[in-house]
């Protein structure tokens, strides 16, 4: 076999987002790009492989935004699940399966393999107190909990996580713990729950196995695996695989004491991706026209079971290590004859403009978002989040570089000086001077320049390593070189001066560029797969099955061969393409001093208006979906206000009338145009219309039915 060929079986998956909100470029450079670039590879190189993800629908973060929007968890599921859907498949992240974890046949596969650990002994009942909200009569999830974070004192920990330092935690070890539910001070209630022993795991096998990953796997990957097998204080413990809540998936209920129980989220959710590869060979049963020619097992055990020798890589963020490397491992082991994970290359963060993404600051580019607003420019993102990817630190997004500095890792620049400059120069010039002076035919040179194809041999063999190696800068980084080569390439052979003089030496250089061009085409498809078929297309290639290593032909286009009419492939980016962009993100961080309205400001009576001056106004209709004081502005209110899909900071002047648990879950209507303005550091967007009660009390102004909140008023 050819070295380039793989015939190996691969079982890929990306994480299953949480379907309570929207996909941000994060998301995409952390984990879903670098799977699809993967996977694009392998196919190309005849491996067998799935590629498999869905929405996790389950666990908390569900069900707090049902809470916040007043909805089912139900729904917010379906409405996040269709726009996650959509997203991947505009942004080109090809999976062969997207599943959805609320599905009975998701349900079935995780009872099953619970059922399963049972029978085998792996689960001890353990009776413990856990954490219960008096007010709401809720016993609590770790994420409903919230305090101050032991390690770094920030204050609105949650029970699980403290988002300030990373650390995890568990809710007992915050400080002054509240009810997320209620504000209420939650009291231990004694409760039973299911629990693997992953202490004992790490002694008989968990913790030799990772040493064995050590030089396979990536620096940042192991070094945090090996911090969480320790000894004595960090030594594996028990942890409890089912929750008291009611969004899950239930516990069997031919289980004794299994009301009200259900499976906890990270237990469940990585059995996702079994049981959406199992969804898809049901539907492969059913379709089997819709196979496709990469997937060449015959049920979903092949690809996840010891005996179908798949190597199974998962591509997560770096927050998921723990549980793709350790407990997923450990159940997978527990329940028998599963194979283990393979690889699990992990990616870091990607910062906004300098600034952590933040999803409930509303500060991120979302993707559906951009898909809408730059909606020609998909590879545009895939190319500049996949040269700036966060494979070995956090690496951080501009839209445009502003300094004095000769940069090019601004999306802009990169845009401009590396897809519109490099790449789409060298295809456009190779095209253009083969209508011009070749009438529009791959030239037929009667001699060939040997040094063109070694250097694409030798670009494919740095670009196949990185590949294989998970680095995908790298790998497009030696893509971008060979085009620079062409470039240059052109410019030393001068083919629009030699036409004339030498018009072999003309026929030559063209000949190789296309051969060069048509390289590039080839190897483009997992990075920008749009721009790859584009380019191929311009070069008369028509072939669709081709395989990796056919990049590496001396002669990819033959001699004749007619070239359709060539097309621009990128577009420079503007100022005014990006300023919005840029604008969008400083309203989510900073501005001037926020209109508050007090009690007695207008005493003087406003001039008369036009319907014109009326409709200036944008009043929405808004959900309070979050409320705190202001430290050290006694009247002021911090409101987190929901409208449609986003999310607002408004500073109301109301906090002498109402405390922050009495505004919580109502509607407003919210003046949503006023220009932003800041106070104490913190950014108000708009104002909440309020009527004058009696003795200056402000009072809310409400509609009188159920409306959305996002519908406007007129
Ligand atoms: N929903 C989780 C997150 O977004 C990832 C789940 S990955 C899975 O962090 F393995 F559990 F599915
Ligand atoms: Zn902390």
């Amino acid at each position: 076999m050819n070295p380039s060929e793989e015939s190996g079986r691969y079982t890929v998956t990306a994480a299953l987002p949480y379907a309570n909100g929207p996909l941000h470029i994060g998301h995409l450079a952390g984990c879903y790009l670098p799977a699809d670039i993967y996977v694009r590879f392998l196919r190309r190189r005849g491996a067998d492989v799935v590629f498999i993800c869905g929405s996790d629908e389950h666990g908390v973060p569900i069900t707090l935004r049902a809470e916040q929007e007043n909805l089912t968890p139900q729904q917010v599921v379906d409405r996040y699940h269709a726009l996650l859907k959509e997203t991947f498949q505009t942004m080109g992240i090809s999976f062969d399966y997207y599943h959805r974890t609320s599905t009975p046949l998701h349900h079935r596969v995780a009872q099953d393999f619970f059922k399963t650990l049972l029978n085998k002994g792996e689960l001890e009942v353990r009776l413990t107190e856990e954490f219960f909200d008096p007010a709401t009569g809720r016993f609590l999830a770790d994420r409903y909990i919230t305090g101050i974070c032991p390690s770094c004192s920030f204050d609105q920990a949650y029970g699980d996580q403290c988002e300030k330092c990373g650390r995890s935690l568990s809710p007992r070890e915050l400080l002054e713990p509240r009810s997320r539910l209620s504000g209420a001070v939650p009291e231990l209630r004694p409760t039973r729950h299911w629990y693997l022993d992953l202490g004992r795991h790490q002694d008989v096998w968990l913790k030799a196995w990772i040493e064995e990953q050590a030089t396979r796997w990536k620096s940042n990957v192991i070094g945090q695996c090996l911090s969480w097998l320790g000894e004595g204080e960090n030594h594996l413990r028990p942890r409890a695989v089912t929750r008291d809540l009611d969004w899950g998936v239930p516990v069997p209920p031919e289980i004794p004491e299994s009301q009200g129980k259900v499976l906890y989220v990270w237990f469940e959710a990585p059995l996702g991706y079994i049981s959406a590869t199992e969804a898809f060979f049901q539907r492969l049963a059913e379709a089997p026209h819709e196979r496709p020619s990469w997937v060449r097992g015959q049920r979903w055990e092949d690809y996840w079971k010891k005996e179908g020798g798949s190597r199974i890589v998962h591509f997560i963020g770096k927050d998921n290590i723990v549980f793709h490397c350790i407990v997923f491992p450990a159940m997978l082991q527990a329940a028998g004859d599963f194979q283990l994970p393979w690889q699990v290359p992990a990616n870091e963060f990607l910062n906004l403009e300098g600034q952590k993404i933040s999803t409930s600051r509303n500060y991120a580019v979302w993707v559906h978002e951009y898909l809408k607003e730059l909606p020609e420019r998909v590879d545009e993102l895939r190319y500049v989040l996949t040269a700036g990817m966060p494979e070995q630190k956090d690496n951080n997004f501009i839209w445009k570089y502003e300094g004095t500095d000769a940069t090019t890792d601004s999306y802009q620049a990169r845009v401009n000086n590396e897809l519109v400059a490099n790449l789409g120069n060298f295809i456009h010039r190779v095209v253009m001077l083969i209508h011009k002076f070749f009438d529009g035919k791959i030239p037929s040179p009667s001699k060939s320049d040997p040094e063109r194809h070694e250097m694409v041999i030798h670009a494919f063999s740095d670009i196949t390593q990185a590949l294989e190696q998970f680095r995908f800068r790298d790998a497009l980084g030696n893509l971008m070189k060979l085009s620079s080569w062409g470039n240059r390439y052109l410019q030393k052979e001068e083919p629009w001066k030699t036409f004339k003089t030498e018009p072999e030496r003309a026929a030559c250089a063209l000949y190789e560029s296309a051969q060069l061009a048509a390289a590039l085409g080839y190897l483009l498809e997992p990075f920008m797969p749009g721009t790859s078929a584009r380019i191929r297309t311009m070069l008369g290639i028509q072939a669709e099955s081709w395989r990796w290593n056919d990049a590496t032909a001396a002669q990819l286009v033959g001699p004749g061969t007619p070239l359709p009419a060539p097309h621009i492939l990128f577009k420079k980016v503007e100022d005014e393409e990006i300023e919005p962009q840029i604008k969008k993100l400083s309203l989510a961080v900073n501005g001037a001093t926020p209109e508050i309205p007090s009690d007695n400001s207008q005493d003087t009576a406003p001039p008369q208006i036009t319907l014109e001056d009326f409709k200036k106004l944008r009043l929405v209709v808004a959900r309070v979906i979050h409320a705190e004081k202001v430290p050290k502005a006694d009247k002021l209110l911090q409101l987190t206000l929901e409208a449609g899909d986003r999310r607002h900071t408004v500073l109301s002047g109301i906090a002498t009338h109402y405390s922050p648990d009495q505004v919580v879950g109502r509607r407003v209507v919210w003046l949503s145009n006023l220009t932003p303005r800041s106070m104490r550091g913190i950014l108000s967007e708009g104002m909440i219309l309020m009527a004058d009660g009696p003795a200056g009390r402000p009072i809310f102004l409400e509609p009188s039915e159920e409306v959305e909140p996002g519908s406007s008023i007129h």
